[in-house]
C-alpha cells in the first residue's frame, strides 16, 4: 500500500505530497485495497468454518467505510446508540448487528430488542434480568449470548486487556454456566451463543487457544445437560505489526492451533475484528511546523496532536513514522510532538527518523483503527479530514471539521 517511487511516498500508487498539499493536514487516508486484503486474510484463516464477520465500529465509525464493509458481507459490532446509528446509516441490516457493552442503557437494550438485532451479548447477571424484563414487556424474544470472562492473560497493554477476572468485562465461567442453564429454559429469550473477547492488540496465539479451550469445556458440560449452543462469538483482538518487524499475530500458527480447536466445538463462529480489518489500511499525514534543539535533545513539532491520534499518549503506542519525501537526510533521534499544551502530547518519542524541516510532510502509519474514532477537540482543534483511496480515485469520506461546526452547539 505504501511505497516510495522516485523518492516520494505513494499510497496505492498515488503521490502523498500532492494529496497532502491538496487536502491539507492533518489528514487520515485509507486504502480500500488494503481493507479488502485484510478481509480476505480473515476468510482464508477461517476457511471451512461457518463464519460471520461483524466489524467493531468503535475502531472506525466512518459511515462510508462501513457501507463498503457491508457490501463485502461484513456486519457490525456496536456498543452505543451512536454506533448503532452509524451502522444503520451505512445500510447494515439489524439482523447483522451484534450489540456489546458492560453497562448498556435501557434505551440501547430496547432498541436492540425492538429491531431484532442478530445478537445481544449480555455482560452480567443483572443485565440478563434487565433484558428479560424488557423482552417480556415488549412481547419479543431476542437472540442473546453471554459474554464470558475466561480469566486468561492476553499479554497486551493493561488498558486493552479485558479477559482477566480483574477486568470489568464478562461473566465468570461458573456464574455463566448457571445463567446459560436459566436462559435455556426462559420463554423470554432465545439463548443462541457464548461470547468471549479477551483483549486487543494480542500478538500471541496462546491466549486465544487457552480461552477457547475453556469455552470448549463449558460447551461439553452444557451438552451433557442437552444444551446446544449455536454460535460462539470469539470477539476480536488480533494484533497488527505496528513495529513493522514481523511482530503481528502469527496467522499460520493461529490456523494450525486454534482453527482445529474451534472446528472441534461444532459451533458457528462470529468474529468481531476491529483493528485487524482497518488498522494497517489507514495513515495519518502531518506537516512539520518547526524543529527545536534543547541542549542536544531534538524535537520535531508537527500539526498532528493527541486530539487527532491519542494512542501514543494514552497507551505509549508505537506507530511507525515515514517522511513523505525521502531526501536522503541523515538519521537523528528526536521526539515528534504535537502543538497541544500538554507534555504528553506526542506522536513518537526518542525515535530514529531522517532529519526533517519546516513544511516537510510525514506519515504516521497504521492509524486506520482507533485513530479518528478516538479523536477529540482538545485545545479547540477541529477534527481532521478523511480520504479513501478506491480504484485509483481519491474520495473524501469525511470533511475537515470547521471551527463553526465545533462551536455549533453553544447558543449565542
Ligand atoms: N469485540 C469487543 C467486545 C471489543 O470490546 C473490541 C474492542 C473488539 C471486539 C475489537 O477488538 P480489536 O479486534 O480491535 O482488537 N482503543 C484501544 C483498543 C480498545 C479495544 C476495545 N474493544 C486501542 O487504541 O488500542
Amino acid at each position: 500500500m505504501l511505497e516510495y517511487k522516485d523518492n516520494e511516498l505513494t499510497i496505492d500508487g498515488l503521490k502523498l505530497k500532492y494529496i497532502a498539499q491538496t487536502h491539507k493536514t492533518p489528514l487520515y487516508v485509507y486504502s480500500m485495497n488494503q481493507i479488502k486484503k485484510n478481509i480476505n486474510k480473515i476468510k482464508e484463516v477461517f476457511e471451512g468454518l461457518p463464519l460471520k464477520i461483524v466489524f467493531a465500529v468503535k475502531a472506525n465509525n466512518n459511515i462510508q467505510l462501513l457501507k463498503r464493509l457491508k457490501d463485502l458481507g461484513v456486519g457490525a459490532d456496536v456498543v452505543t446508540i451512536g454506533e448503532i446509528e452509524a451502522a444503520k446509516r451505512a445500510g447494515i441490516s439489524y439482523s447483522d448487528i451484534v450489540i456489546n457493552g458492560n453497562a448498556k442503557t435501557e434505551e440501547e437494550i430496547e432498541y436492540a430488542i425492538k429491531n431484532d438485532f442478530f445478537m445481544i451479548n449480555i455482560d452480567s447477571a443483572d443485565e440478563y434480568e434487565i433484558v428479560e424484563n424488557i423482552a417480556k414487556n415488549l412481547n419479543k424474544k431476542p437472540n442473546i449470548s453471554f459474554r464470558l470472562n475466561p480469566d486468561v492473560d492476553p499479554k497486551t497493554h493493561p488498558h486493552i486487556s479485558t479477559g482477566l477476572k480483574k477486568n470489568k468485562f464478562g461473566i465468570n465461567l461458573e456464574v455463566g454456566y448457571l445463567l446459560i442453564k436459566e436462559a435455556h429454559k426462559s420463554p423470554y429469550v432465545n439463548l443462541k451463543g457464548i461470547h468471549t473477547h479477551i483483549g486487543s492488540q494480542i500478538l500471541q496465539v496462546s491466549p486465544f487457544y487457552d480461552a477457547f479451550l475453556k469455552v470448549k469445556e463449558l460447551l461439553r458440560k452444557l451438552e451433557k445437560r442437552n444444551i446446544q449452543i449455536e454460535y460462539y462469538n470469539i470477539g476480536g483482538g488480533w494484533g497488527i505489526d505496528y513495529h513493522k518487524n514481523g511482530e503481528g499475530l502469527n496467522l499460520n500458527e493461529y490456523r494450525e492451533k486454534v482453527i482445529p480447536l474451534l472446528k472441534s466445538m461444532n459451533v458457528k463462529i462470529i468474529f468481531e475484528p476491529g483493528r485487524f480489518l482497518v488498522g494497517n489500511a489507514g495513515i495519518l499525514v502531518g506537516k512539520v511546523l518547526l524543529t527545536k534543539t534543547n541542549e542536544g535533545k531534538k524535537f520535531i513539532f508537527v500539526d498532528i496532536g493527541m486530539n487527532d491520534l491519542i494512542r501514543p499518549s494514552l497507551y505509549d503506542a508505537y506507530h511507525h513514522i515515514l517522511p513523505v519525501e525521502d531526501k536522503n537526510a541523515p538519521k537523528i533521534i528526536a521526539d515528534i510532538m504535537g502543538q497541544l499544551c500538554e507534555s504528553g502530547d506526542k506522536v513518537a518519542q526518542e525515535r530514529e527518523v531522517p532529519e526533517m524541516e519546516k513544511d516537510d510532510y510525514m506519515v504516521v502509519c497504521d492509524t486506520g483503527a482507533y485513530g479518528y474514532s478516538m479523536a477529540s477537540n482538545y485545545n479547540s482543534r477541529p477534527k481532521p479530514k478523511e480520504l479513501l483511496i478506491e480504484n485509483g480515485k481519491i474520495i473524501t469520506i469525511r470533511e475537515r471539521e470547521s471551527i463553526d461546526h465545533m462551536f455549533s452547539l453553544i447558543p449565542d
